[in-house]
């Protein structure tokens, strides 16, 4: 049993992309697989994340196991909460993921947002790792500016102690720039953290899923 927490420096840099590629490439590697999206926000109809995570990780479990929480406006979680009077129960969500992570060989947890995004009042994702004890990792859009966005979310995550097992930049639009070629290195001297993969533009996470150094990523 272990766990991850993939979390990254924005929305839409890639968080659900890069964790169905590693969820495809842990399943490859024999392991059973669960995902968790503790929080989603902005559900319509579906929650996106949360489904996309389950079919890649091939977890059948129920969907409130898997996304406990469902919000309808596309805001932070504790904003969105607020809105529709619900109240999110931290310490229900630190218990959930232990208990589901005693259930698989790796359990997958996306964030929303960063790692500062509130949950409920003062309490953040970065809070929910470290309370759950999850090691993370890191994702950032390669394009100008992740540089700074990776060192910031790296910099809080040790500050409050977690630990960090290494970043991932994904490419969500077709175009970049210049600064595509040198960002991971840049990345990885500053922060000191291990490069696990340069994701281009692809047609789909499976693509990707040989592309990510996954070795000692998770424990066990
Ligand atoms: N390497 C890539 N190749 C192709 N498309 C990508 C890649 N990385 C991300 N995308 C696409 O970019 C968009 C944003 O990525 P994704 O949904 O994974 O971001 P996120 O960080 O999970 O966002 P959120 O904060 O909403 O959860 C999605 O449409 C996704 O399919
Ligand atoms: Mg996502």
């Amino acid at each position: 049993m272990s766990a991850l927490f993939v979390t990254g420096t924005d929305t839409g840099v890639g968080k659900t992309f890069v964790a169905c590629a590693l969820a495809t490439a842990l399943r490859t590697g024999g392991r059973r697989v669960g995902v968790m999206k503790p929080v989603e926000t902005g559900v319509v109809d579906r929650p996106e994340d949360a489904l996309r995570l389950a079919a890649a990780a091939g977890d059948a479990s129920p969907l409130d196991d898997i996304c406990p929480y469902r919000l309808r406006a596309p805001l932070a979680p504790s904003v969105a909460a607020a809105g529709e009077g619900v109240v999110i129960d931290v310490d229900r969500l630190v218990q959930a993921i232990a208990r589901r992570a005693a259930g698989v060989d790796v359990l997958l947890v996306e964030g929303a947002g960063g790692l500062l995004v509130p949950i409920a009042g003062t309490t953040t994702f970065l809070d929910l790792a470290v309370r759950a004890a999850l090691p993370v990792l890191l994702v950032g859009a390669n394009r100008l500016g992740t540089v700074n966005h990776c060192a910031l979310s790296a910099r809080v995550a040790r500050l409050a102690g977690l630990d960090l097992r290494g970043f991932v930049l994904s490419q969500p639009a077709a175009q970049t720039d210049e600064s595509s070629a040198t960002n991971a290195e840049v990345v990885a001297t500053l922060t000191g953290l291990r490069c696990r993969g340069v994701l281009p533009h692809l047609p789909d996470p499976a693509t990707a899923a040989t592309l990510l150094e996954i070795d000692d990523l998770v424990d066990g």
